[in-house]
């Protein structure tokens, strides 16, 4: 077990209210789904991303992983938590669960203690990516 992170409430208000600023960039002209995110790196940065949609739909990018593409190609490799909100025409409802392979890639790079909080419409909910995506695979 690798060490447990606990972040200030203000912080990870913090996170999704960066999260909620990261869906106004959304480019989802097809689904009209939009979606946010803010990664906190282990280093305290805070990288954004937006679901990138395509005409070729397969070809589209969701909001997390958008987040940690970039960080990783700015040499990030440490992270601490995600923020995700999203919503039918950019309205926070409910929460937005990541999908399968933004889990995948959160396990890529995140322990099992990384905070993954999925806001809606008067706070956020807090789970670990253990609880959300056990029984990862590996290569290495
Ligand atoms: N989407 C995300 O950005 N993140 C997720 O985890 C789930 C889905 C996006 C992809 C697509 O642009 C839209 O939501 C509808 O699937």
């Amino acid at each position: 077990m690798s060490e447990r992170i606990e972040l200030s409430p203000e912080l990870e208000e913090n996170l999704v209210a960066y999260a909620k600023k990261a869906m106004e960039n959304a480019y989802a002209p097809y689904s009209n789904f939009k979606v946010g995110a803010a990664l906190l790196t282990a280093d305290g940065n805070i990288y954004m991303g937006c679901n990138i949609e395509n005409s070729s739909y397969g070809a589209t990018n969701c909001a997390e992983r958008t987040a940690i593409f970039k960080a990783v190609s700015e040499g990030h490799r440490k992270f601490y938590a995600i923020a995700i909100v999203g919503g039918k025409n950019g309205e926070i409802t409910g929460i937005c669960q990541p999908c399968g392979i933004c889990r995948q890639v959160m396990s890529e790079f995140c322990d099992e203690n990384f905070i993954v909080l999925l806001g809606h419409q008067n706070g956020y909910k807090k789970y670990t990516l253990e609880e959300l995506f056990p029984l990862t695979f590996h290569l290495l």
